[in-house]
């Protein structure tokens, strides 16, 4: 195969070089965008969502954006995402310790999710279900990060559950709710995550027979109640009979207007396990590129997945509920930066539930100067030395390098331009931690690509442009 080519035009405009380049296959390594397309709309623009065949899909927008049902007002400057963004990503990876890839597991111990909490309000992405009969609309929140469900329940006093605009779901109302007894298979199995206490000594309800739940996240936020049976509406006509999830009595710490949340990670209790006889334990979600625009989340698999490129994803051994990629190489506008290979290793958590993705030391600072040497010509806004920040003030449109990111087996992604490279005008990689730690992958870096969990399959695809 013939090297690329690159052509390279530079132009003078007011003073400032602008370079737009393009290498030898016709590719742009840098986009002139808009600036009105960094700014959110007031007015949620909808798409339909049609469920294809053999698959289920839910629209999904973001929380703090008009789309919302329940929005939530309080929007995070970008300070406060990366500070969101670190808090979690500092818990995920101090309950994933490196290297645990590649442990041998001990002979005869049970393989466990020990682990079920990350913090929530990094979280931003929201679908609207129909819990019960009839079906009552809930707003949740959905994380890869963990994997039990649940949603905020009635009886429920002011200082045991949060307020949320949503009426709360009231299981005496549905002729379809059952709690979980306790000495269900169902509840040994989450019982059996002990660190958690779940099970029957910990029912909110107070009545020892139900199975109950706890869950505990970073940052302080808590809930527990009882383990529960519903039949769940993922779309019209689409309602999964026996849908395991914890109705929350007992709500504690920072939450934030949500009615719950929606586990996806990989253990038994998360929805796509739940439904793998019917989905085949796949999933996939878009991320609308700007909080005005919406998404969806599917489960099941396309039967063509021709669209999709595809990298091998490993499972942590003692934190399985963790989707993890290798990432092995970074460009921005078209170069490759020099990343010494140790520097990636330790894996990259695919988390959907952070915002701003981490990388660690050099790969970091190597895609941080590169990206400044490329937005020269922008005044950066004087802030914090760890952000980069761009007063786009003025300007009606911008020229943005693209960034891409290499996955094992050579599968390289463009981000979307600008709004999986930029938050709020402000750089979106942070630093995870040294070389070699691992990282992790946050929302802003997923908008507008497909992202398909091909969990048997042991891999995640990406589909440039779904949503
Ligand atoms: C709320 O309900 C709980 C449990 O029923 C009770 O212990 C608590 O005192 C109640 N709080 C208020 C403010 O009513
Ligand atoms: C506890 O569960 C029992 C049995 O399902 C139910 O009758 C009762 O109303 C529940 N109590 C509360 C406070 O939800
Ligand atoms: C899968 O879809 C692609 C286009 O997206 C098409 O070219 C190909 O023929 C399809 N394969 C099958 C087996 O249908
Ligand atoms: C952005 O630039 C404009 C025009 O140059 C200036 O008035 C404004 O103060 C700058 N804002 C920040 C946050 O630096
Ligand atoms: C970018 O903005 C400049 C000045 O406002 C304008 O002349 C130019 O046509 C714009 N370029 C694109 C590609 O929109």
């Amino acid at each position: 195969m013939a090297s690329p080519v690159f052509l390279c035009i530079l132009l003078v405009i007011f003073g400032s070089y602008l370079s737009i380049c393009a290498a030898g296959d016709g590719k742009q390594s840098f986009v002139v965008v808009s600036t009105r397309s960094f700014q959110t709309e007031d007015v949620c623009s909808t798409s339909t969502v049609t469920s294809w065949p053999n698959r289920a899909a839910a629209p999904l927008v973001h929380r703090h954006g008009p789309c919302a049902k329940s929005q939530s007002t309080d929007k995070p400057s970008f300070t406060e995402a990366l500070h969101r963004s670190r808090v979690r990503a500092d818990y995920i990876m101090s309950k994933a310790p490196r290297g645990t890839t590649v442990q041998e597991q001990d002979e005869g111990k049970v393989s466990i999710p020990a682990y079920l909490g990350t913090s929530v309000d990094s979280q931003e992405y929201v679908v609207t279900l129909g819990l019960g009969t009839p079906a009552v609309e809930q707003v949740v929140l959905l994380d890869t990060g963990s994997y039990l469900s649940w949603v905020q329940c009635a009886p429920c006093n002011s200082s045991d559950c949060y307020p949320q605009k949503d009426p709360l779901f009231d299981p005496r109302k549905s002729s379809t709710y059952a709690p979980i007894s306790c000495g269900s298979d169902v509840c040994k199995i989450l019982q059996s995550d002990d660190k958690l206490n779940n099970g029957c000594s910990m029912n909110g309800n107070g009545t020892q027979s139900q199975c109950g739940y706890r869950v505990e996240y970073g940052g302080g936020s808590k809930t527990s109640g009882v383990y529960s049976n519903e039949a769940l509406t993922l779309a019209p006509g689409i309602v999964i009979k026996d849908f395991h999830f914890g109705c929350g009595y007992k709500q504690g710490g920072p939450n934030d207007k949500f009615d719950g949340l929606l586990g996806l990670g990989r253990a038994p209790e998360s929805l796509p396990v739940q439904t793998s006889a019917v989905y085949g334990g796949s999933f996939s979600y878009c991320l609308p590129p700007v909080s005005s625009g919406t998404g969806f989340l599917a489960l099941g698999a396309p039967s063509n997945t021709s669209a999709f490129s595809f990298t091998s994803m490993t499972p942590l051994m003692d934190y399985a509920t963790f989707y993890v990629v290798e990432l092995t190489g970074i460009s921005v506008g078209g170069k490759q930066l020099h990343i010494p290979r140790k520097a990636l290793e330790g894996g990259m958590i695919v988390d959907c539930g952070n915002i701003i993705t981490q990388l660690p030391t050099t790969p970091h600072a190597k895609l941080q100067s590169a990206f400044r040497a490329a937005m020269a010509a922008y005044p950066l806004v004087p802030s914090d030395p760890d952000e980069t920040c761009y007063n786009f003030t003025g300007y009606s449109n911008v020229t943005v390098p693209k960034v891409a990111l290499t996955f094992s087996g050579g599968v390289t992604i463009d981000l979307d331009v600008p709004n999986g490279v930029l938050l709020d005008g402000c750089l979106a990689f942070a630093e995870s931690g040294p070389d070699g730690y691992g990282g992790t992958i946050g929302n802003v870096q997923m908008r507008t690509s497909e992202m398909l969990y091909d969990v048997r399959g042991g891999r995640l695809g990406f589909r440039a442009g779904a949503c």
